[in-house]
């Protein structure tokens, strides 16, 4: 038995002393001393003998015991350390090695062009204001005049989600949920994303975004249109720019114009940005058309306005002289990054 207990001790040391995990030193705590272990069957098995013999084995059993517990121990805080220090290592940071740098984002050319009209038509006491993107085809043909056959209907066109709803061509439904809600005096403007079906080329894009503008008040006139505009125009291009209104139609205002800018590259001489013609295009404007007005419960007795619409990324383009509509889009970091 003595013999056993020795070879059991010695086993233990051994196996203990192979062991490279605290999972390792505890499959042979299991193995040794555990309820089935090898220690634990000679404890069973010491029934069979004298007192005396008992005693003296016993003693000597839960010696050996008292000795692999400890030999346990030592080892288990020995792998606890190891295992400490190659944590640490893993986490030694090196202060000296050389900082990744962390991009700073920047705003949208879209977004600049956007903050820039808004600015100039806050300071002239217009009120920014919302729409849906997803309209009604009520809001965005019907009621702004457009109709049953205009051609801007057709499905090739616009994006239906049904027959009833669409994706907006034209920040001009704002329009009519503004005349809805609101009692005139009203000043507002409206910027937002707008769809189209069309083909991506240099210059389209089946998504774009416009500013949309609208007053109503008692007599409100051409001239009001036209000072507002190109207040607009001094202050978005600079100073000395020039306007000019040609006659135009919209099947919502009466009578309509499109507003063109001297040229803010050139000067009105002729350049590349306004290919040669010294004026460049930038928005479409009129006097509101009256059935619009009616939509809208405005007593067009009392009651007049003008409003105008513009293509935010041709603003965008011509004053950042982006050949591209689609290097708008493609989150190119090269690309964004000139607008710090
Ligand atoms: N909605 C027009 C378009 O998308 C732009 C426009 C023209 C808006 C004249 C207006 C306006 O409010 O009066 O082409």
């Amino acid at each position: 038995m003595q013999e056993r207990l020795k070879n059991i001790l010695e086993d233990a040391k051994k196996k203990l002393e192979e062991a490279v995990s605290v999972d390792e030193t505890e499959n042979i705590r299991v193995r040794f001393l555990g309820k089935k272990g090898e220690l634990t069957e000679i404890l069973k098995s010491m029934g069979s003998l004298t007192p005396e013999e008992r005693k003296q084995l016993g003693q000597e059993a839960n010696k050996t015991k008292q000795q692999i517990e400890e030999l346990l121990q030592e080892k288990k805080e020995a792998l606890k350390a190891i295992a400490q220090q190659a944590k640490f290592r893993m986490e030694k940071i090196d202060v000296t090695e050389p900082a990744k740098e962390i991009k700073v984002g920047t705003k949208h050319p879209v977004t600049i062009t956007i903050e820039e009209i808004a600015k100039v038509f806050k300071s002239m006491g217009f009120t920014l204001t919302e729409g849906p993107e997803v309209e009604t085809v009520f809001n965005n043909f019907d009621a702004l005049n457009a109709g049953p056959y205009h051609p801007a209907r057709d499905w090739t066109d616009t994006f239906y989600v049904n027959d009833e709803v669409l994706l907006r061509t034209q920040t001009s439904p704002v329009q009519v949920r503004t005349l809805k809600a609101q009692e005139p005096p009203i000043r507002v403007f409206a910027p937002g994303r707008c769809f189209r079906c069309d083909t991506p080329d240099a210059t389209h894009s089946p998504m774009f975004h416009q500013v949309e503008g609208l007053v109503v008040d008692e007599g409100i006139t051409m001239a009001d249109l036209k000072g507002v505009l190109d207040s607009f125009a001094k202050q978005m291009f600079g100073e000395e720019t020039k306007t000019k209104f040609r006659p135009h139609h919209f099947p919502f205002t009466e009578p309509s114009a499109e507003m063109d800018v001297s040229c803010f590259k050139c000067g009105g001489r002729g350049c590349r940005v306004c290919k040669g013609s010294g004026w460049i295009e930038i928005l479409g404007c009129g006097m509101v058309h009256p059935n619009v007005l009616k939509v809208g419960g405005i007593d067009t007795e009392k009651y007049t306005g003008f409003a105008f619409g513009m293509g935010v990324e041709r603003v965008a383009m011509l004053k950042y002289e982006i050949d591209d509509i689609r290097l708008l889009y493609e989150n190119d970091m090269r690309f964004i990054e000139q607008f710090k």
